[in-house]
């Protein structure tokens, strides 16, 4: 069965708008490397466009953490699947998400990585549904777009594992 996608944010809006981030993160990082921390799955294809777009030196790391199990909700569990290869001692990290919900995963996330002795921590996301929010204390310092309340799929986001290849980020109609 196909369901039916609405789209929300057409793919040349969305590559405008990572284009524009990502200028404003090489301006913002000048004269220091940059080290993004991937959260796998959904924020890959967010990372691979925006470090193209990155001018100042970019080295890159992959972190699998899940909240969610298959579906829509959240369990308000977040678990380390997979972590981090190398260590982030005097780096400065910038953590790349593809969305922030609760904030629940980025408020574990963060003070997870605080821990391992970084210069600064920063985080960039291509979706907020500040709507949403739960973890009040979570500051988000680079955002593509704020959305509703609605739940979207596209550019590295899956229902089910589903529509991640998608070059736009959709509504899954019901
Ligand atoms: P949070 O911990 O509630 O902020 O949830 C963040 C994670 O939930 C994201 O990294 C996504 O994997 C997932 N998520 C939240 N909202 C959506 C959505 O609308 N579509 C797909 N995944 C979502
Ligand atoms: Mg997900």
């Amino acid at each position: 069965m196909e369901d039916k996608i609405r789209i929300l944010l057409p793919e040349d809006e969305v590559d405008e708008r990572v284009e524009e981030i990502g200028r404003q993160i090489s301006a913002d990082y000048a004269g220091k490397a940059v080290h993004l921390i991937c959260i796998l799955k959904g924020g890959v294809f967010f990372t691979c466009e925006l470090a193209k777009r990155i001018t100042v030196p970019v080295s890159m790391d992959f972190m699998c953490v899940s909240s969610y199990g298959a579906g829509t909700k959240s369990s308000g569990i977040v678990k380390i699947v997979k972590d981090l290869d190398e260590p982030l001692e005097g780096k400065h990290v910038l953590i790349v998400e593809d969305i922030i919900d609760s904030g629940r995963t980025l408020s574990y996330l963060t003070e997870v990585l605080k821990q391992r002795g970084p210069a600064d921590i920063r985080i960039c996301t291509l979706l907020d549904k500040p709507s949403r929010r739960v973890k009040k204390e979570v500051k988000v310092d680079y955002t593509c777009f704020s959305i509703p309340d609605e739940f979207v799929v596209g550019y590295g986001l899956d229902y089910d594992q589903k529509y991640r290849n998608l070059p736009y980020i959709g509504v899954v109609e019901v």
